[in-house]
């Protein structure tokens, strides 16, 4: 059977342990309720940043970002896979896995991205203060987003349609979640070694060298914000640091969980770490960038209580 002229369904069975309709409804009610505090998190950290001037630096700005990407991101594959737990019927149409694919993989390149950029971003403004101002400047902050989104969604169109010309053959039930990569990969039965070439060459440029750099300027914030005393926020510097490198360790860590591994040894375990990166990760975001963070305490008070909060302060 081709890719492009038939009519396959694939069943997307959210693990063996769902097939009774006790655990359906109690994994439905755990993916509701991560999929609500996701929205609920990331919209309060957008609104946040958006009503409260103070905070429109360019770290706020790419959080925001990044609460965007990461709220597209849950909706992409979460609704689905709650009408799945809900209904009969598992079936995801071809056109709907590619689509569910292409999102995928443009918003997890453009998480990464997002991530890289904020890394960069928190480089310069301590490592390098004297040069923030030039370096960072909105319209250069503007650039540097809008270059990551092109890039991110030029990537999910090309592996898509790399991958419109895969051959399936099934198993058409299949113990996944959602339809990414190795899901697809794993029903393929024509030659995939030109989509596994791009994969592992695009791979390097777009997830390991970019994250090998970003583990070295966060090495360098350290020594820096640990150096000689010559900065007085150093305490706040270091603990926005210490939020950054708990989401790019979560984020990064979950991905290499899943493809760092070879094809034929992906599993059902692997669709747990899926759901991690997929879905744990953009809810575990607003928690961990506000929860220790005064200026976002401040606005999302302000946001929610309004003046009553600036009564209290
Ligand atoms: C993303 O960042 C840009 C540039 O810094 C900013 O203008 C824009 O408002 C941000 N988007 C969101 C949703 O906050």
């Amino acid at each position: 059977m081709h890719g492009g002229n038939q009519s396959w369904v694939l069943e997307l069975i959210l693990m063996k342990i769902s097939e009774s309709p006790e655990d359906q409804q109690i994994l439905f009610w755990m993916f509701l309720s991560m999929y609500l505090v996701t929205v609920v998190g990331n919209v309060l950290i957008i609104l946040a940043i958006g009503t409260d001037p103070r905070l429109h630096t360019p770290m706020y700005l790419f959080l925001a970002n990044l609460s965007f990407t990461d709220l597209f991101f849950v909706t992409n594959t979460v609704p689905k896979t709650l009408v799945n737990l809900q209904s009969q019927n598992k079936a995801i149409s071809y056109a709907g896995c590619l689509t569910q694919l292409y999102f995928l993989v443009s918003l997890v390149t453009l998480d990464n991205f997002t991530l890289i950029t904020m890394a960069y971003d928190r480089y310069v403004a301590i490592c390098r203060p004297l040069h923030y101002i030039t370096a960072m400047s909105p319209g250069l902050c503007i650039l540097l987003l809008s270059f990551c989104w092109v890039i991110s969604f030029l990537y999910g169109l090309t592996l898509t349609l790399l991958m419109t010309r895969v051959t399936f053959c099934g198993p058409w039930k299949s113990h996944y979640i959602f339809c990414e990569m190795y899901v697809l990969l794993s029903l393929a039965c024509s030659n995939t070694q030109l989509i596994y070439i791009v994969l592992i060459i695009t791979g390097c440029f777009f997830f390991f060298i970019p994250s090998g750099f970003m583990i070295m300027s966060y090495v360098w914030i350290i020594k820096t914000i640990l150096g000689p005393p010559s900065a007085s926020s150093k305490y706040k510097a270091f603990s926005t640091c210490a939020s950054h490198l708990a989401v790019v360790t979560l984020f990064y860590g979950t991905l290499g969980m899943v493809y760092l591994k070879p094809l034929h040894t992906y599993s059902m375990k692997d669709s747990v770490a899926t759901v991690m990166y997929a879905v744990v990760t953009p809810m575990m975001n607003p928690f961990i960038y506000s929860l220790r963070n005064k200026d976002m305490h401040g606005a999302l008070g302000r946001l929610l209580l309004g003046k009553a909060f600036q009564n209290l302060t």
